[in-house]
């Protein structure tokens, strides 16, 4: 039997007794009284528990002096109350095991104390060791489990949308193909073109954008569904929010329209940032005091307030009477930018603040027209920091409309989604939640190449 040092630091386990611990080393020091002290971690808890190991142990010399950053070792001893600063309790050892040696300490990849997280991006299979990414990878984890949780509990049925896909579901033409093809080999049309027909066992055939099209005719069945699951675009985006494949969290409701949809957004939120609060204080004490001084307030603000909402129109005015230079000129019809969104949750509103009802013509097609016929049925959840964590909308359930938005081979292409607007249609309505913007506004981690385990992002498919 062993204890996590999560067990073992948090007073699950007495003191005074025995226990074994079984983990990496995070550092060691050797006294010139002849006790080392070994600081073992095992991904359980945010700290390291110090194991004292005197002289005295027969592989003393042979190993633990021997000892590196690294290592893999399980400790046994007593558990007693710590007479150094820094932890309450440690671990006086009667035992030291090397199960895993570190074969040249001096090149062991993250063996000092503070990396960049450039640096650390370069040692994608090593840097969960460090505490900062065992952090990320244990908020990253309570996090799915309370979304997943929360539409447990709300009745929503969790559906898993297809990866590999034939449709472009936001319309921006970022997908990565699926080819079966032989690269020296390829079909050829009679104009002399590749024959893409033939790309995925004579199909053509993308990694999906979003699982919003397919879970949709699961709304329309079942009421409330969700997808969570991972997403890929292939846009050549180098900024700290972009990857090419990430996670994302798209719940979908039907008989709701857009304040439904801003309602569900608003009450997720603010039962996954309880969630994280109550479960991971340890780690959430870390980023609040080593990556950013506010990010618990905010999480407690956005508890404690109900979402600033605002019209598209009303952003623009706000925007162009900021006063503000902006990089991107700002008049009504413009998509938003980073810095506009930024602008409006982090300078204007201070909390997140959702923007509704789009213009038309910078939206996809399946967002529901407004009876002013120049805007849409759109949202977006815009927050300090990040900009944009979610997008979303109410959908167009009204087959003439929809198709009058829709180009003639996209109507035929999408027969089975025009099909859930004759047959049985309602008002109903969704949204995307980026997984690792989420993350990083939770964490205050800066790049969402650090939200998740290994990022995938132009020119890095592998480290
Ligand atoms: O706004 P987006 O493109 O919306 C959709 O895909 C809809 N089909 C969702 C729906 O209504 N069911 O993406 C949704 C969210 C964004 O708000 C952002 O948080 C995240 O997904 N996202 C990205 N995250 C990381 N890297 C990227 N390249 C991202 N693109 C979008
Ligand atoms: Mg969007």
């Amino acid at each position: 039997a062993f204890t996590t040092v999560f067990a073992a630091l948090k007073g699950h386990v007495d003191t005074g007794s025995q226990v074994t611990v079984k983990g990496w080393l995070r550092s060691k020091r050797d006294s010139k009284a002849g006790i080392s002290f070994l600081a073992v971690h095992d991904g359980t808890a945010f700290d390291a528990i110090q194991a004292v190991v005197p002289n005295t142990l027969e592989n003393y010399e042979s190993d633990v002096l021997r000892l590196s950053t690294g290592c893999a070792v399980i400790v046994s001893g007593e558990l007693v109350e710590s007479q150094g600063k820094g932890q309450s309790v440690e671990i006086q050892a009667t035992d030291v095991q090397v199960v895993g040696w570190v074969d040249d300490a001096e090149s062991y990849p993250i063996a000092k104390k503070r990396h960049s997280f450039e640096y650390l991006r370069t040692q994608a299979h090593l840097r969960p060791r460090t505490n900062t990414f065992g952090a990320i990878t244990r908020v990253r984890t309570t996090l799915a489990n309370a979304i997943h949780n929360y539409f447990h509990e709300n009745g929503f049925n969790w559906i898993n949308t297809p990866i590999i896909t034939g449709s472009d579901c936001e319309g921006a033409g970022e997908l990565f193909r699926v080819s079966t093809l032989d690269m020296a080999n390829l079909p050829h049309t009679e104009s002399g073109a590749v024959d893409y027909s033939q790309d995925f066992f004579h199909d053509e055939a993308f990694l999906t954008v979003s699982g919003q099209l397919e879970v949709e005719s699961y709304c329309l069945a079942m009421s409330k569904v969700y997808t969570f699951g991972p997403t890929f675009r292939a846009e050549n985006s180098h900024t700290s929010r972009h990857l090419a494949e990430f996670w994302m969290v798209e719940p979908e409701i039907a008989f709701a329209d857009l304040n439904d949809d801003a309602d569900l957004a608003e009450d997720l939120l603010k039962h996954v940032f309880t969630r994280v609060l109550d479960e991971r204080e340890d780690d959430m004490a870390f980023f609040q005091q080593r990556i950013d001084n506010t990010v618990i307030d905010r999480l407690r603000t956005v508890i404690d307030n109900s979402f600033e909402r605002m019209d598209y129109t009303q952003a623009i005015d706000i925007l162009r009477n900021s006063g503000k230079q902006f990089e991107f000129p700002v008049e009504w019809g413009v998509d938003l930018a980073s810095e506009h969104e930024r602008f409006l949750s982090e300078e204007h509103v201070g909390r997140p603040v959702v923007v509704m009802n789009y213009p038309k013509d910078i939206k996809a097609f399946y967002m529901r027209l407004n009876d002013d016929e120049k805007t849409v049925a759109a949202m977006d959840v815009l927050a300090p920091g990040i900009g944009e964590i979610i997008g979303g909308s109410q959908r167009e359930e009204r087959l003439e409309v929809l198709d009058a938005r829709m180009d003639p081979h996209l109507r035929d292409e999408l027969w089975w989604y025009r099909d859930l607007r004759r047959y049985g249609t309602v008002p109903h309505a969704g949204f995307g939640l980026g997984f690792e913007r989420l993350l990083n506004y939770v964490t205050g981690m800066e790049n969402v190449r650090d939200a998740i385990p290994f990022p995938r992002t132009p020119g890095s498919a592998h480290f």
